[in-house]
């Protein structure tokens, strides 16, 4: 299977002489088995028919933010939601600009905001326009965003100017595009990854609980899934939606959560918890509401399960990541746990720090197993995770030829 099999792609069409070609890449997309939806700006609409697209996609072409029909069927946010790449090719000058101010006046400036897939962009442009500062650092912004840019290539121009500035040739687009996705290298694997709280009922309407908010959790699942795994997300109550296509099971205390986990680790290759599991629970849970008349109130607690540690101990085949959420003595107690709950990696996270850790959009972590200790430096969680899931492959696959 190509990497670009099942991979539902978005190409965004700005206004430019080079969006005739967006029907050659959409076609190409297709013969890779990716699943393609077209977004064309009011620009694109001069060059080329949304209805010659239509006709090639097989589904309606997206042009308006504010189209009644579009958002009540697919709007922006869902849109965003469903891709796994944003592919804007042709990418004006002009349109370069809009992104990297965030602009949101058009419904593809509006996606590119919304979404959390891969963005790749094919610039195309008079060579001049080109090397203008201006465009440069533009284009120096969005890489730095980890947008990847795909040409462009040199040559004649249809305004007569030769060299660069032409949008890549769309064989070489599609390659370029392939490579973003890991290709496979979790591919077909089962992947089971715990997020979010747990929560521990006191009465029918008090609990206890903790901060998680799921990101780093959901942003490891959709890493994942963009690797080639087949992901079950085993989640606490959050606000955030699950990445599109992984299977998501949602609990709320800790032994519903063990449950789940014993049942779904089974059959998996890899297992990594993210989720902040409360540690303990009320020993028995009140039929009727604790009434708030009292001064003092006493809870009599009891340990929670350890859910990875009852997981790694039951299934030895299984590669198992925990997280270390450390306030002091962060390396310290994270090579306990490592220790004591048999892990074959440990994520480490000063939950100390207001800018990382918990309900943050940035973490900072370090990798620790048997034999070394990383840095990854502050990043957004979603680029993390991506390199998390990249070193548990690589780490998953020399443990499996170590075995073999
Ligand atoms: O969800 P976010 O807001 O994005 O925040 C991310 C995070 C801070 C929650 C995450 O990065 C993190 O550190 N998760 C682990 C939280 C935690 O409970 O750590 P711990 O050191 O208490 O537990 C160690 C490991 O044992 C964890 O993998 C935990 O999932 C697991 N555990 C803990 C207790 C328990 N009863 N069962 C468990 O499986």
């Amino acid at each position: 299977m190509n990497s670009l099999s099942n991979k539902r792609i978005i190409i965004g069409i700005t206004g430019g002489i080079a969006a005739y070609k967006s029907a050659e890449i959409l076609r190409r997309l297709q013969d890779q088995g990716a699943i393609v939806k077209v977004v064309m700006t009011p620009g694109a609409e001069e060059f080329i028919r949304p209805l010659t697209l239509q006709a090639l996609s097989g589904s309606p072409v997206h042009t308006g933010l504010l189209d009644e029909k579009a958002e009540a069927g697919m709007g922006h946010i869902e849109l965003a939601r469903w891709a796994d790449l944003l592919l804007i090719a042709p990418a004006s000058a002009d349109f370069i600009a809009t992104m990297v101010h965030g602009k949101a006046d058009s419904l593809l400036g509006a996606i590119y905001l919304a979404t959390s897939a891969l963005v790749s962009v094919a610039p195309a442009m008079n060579q001049a326009m080109w090397c203008h500062p201006a465009t440069l650092d533009n284009i120096n912004t969005l890489v730095k965003r980890d947008v990847d840019i795909i040409g462009p290539g040199n040559g004649i121009q249809a305004c007569g100017d030769t060299g660069p500035g032409r949008m890549e040739q769309p064989e070489l687009l599609i390659e370029q595009l392939a490579n973003r996705f890991t290709s496979g290298k979790l591919q077909g694997k089962k992947i089971v990854i715990t997020a979010g709280p747990t929560r521990e009922a006191l009465d029918p309407v008090r609990y206890i609980s903790n901060h998680s908010s799921g990101k780093m959790g959901y942003a490891l699942a959709a890493a994942a899934i963009e690797a080639g795994a087949y992901v079950t997300l085993i989640t606490g109550p959050v606000n955030i939606a699950p990445p599109a296509r992984c299977a998501v099971i949602s609990i709320s205390s800790a032994e519903d959560m063990l449950d789940a986990a014993m049942l779904e680790a089974k059959d998996a290759h890899i297992f990594i918890a993210t989720a902040a599991v409360a540690d303990y629970k009320a020993v028995s849970v009140e039929a009727e509401k604790i009434k708030s008349t009292q001064k003092t109130l006493t809870l009599t607690l009891e340990k929670n399960p350890d859910i990875l540690s009852s997981v790694s101990s039951a299934y030895q085949q299984l590669f198992v990541v925990g997280f270390a959420a450390e306030s002091r003595d962060v390396q310290a107690y994270a090579q306990d746990k490592l220790q004591r709950k048999n892990l074959d990696v440990i994520i480490a996270n000063d939950i100390s720090r207001q800018d990382i850790g918990f309900n943050s959009d940035e973490n900072e972590v370090s990798w620790i197993d048997k034999d070394s200790s990383t840095l990854l430096r502050k990043r957004n969680k979603t680029q993390l995770a991506r390199d998390l899931i990249e070193k548990i492959a690589t780490a998953y696959r020399s443990e499996q030829l170590s075995d073999a």
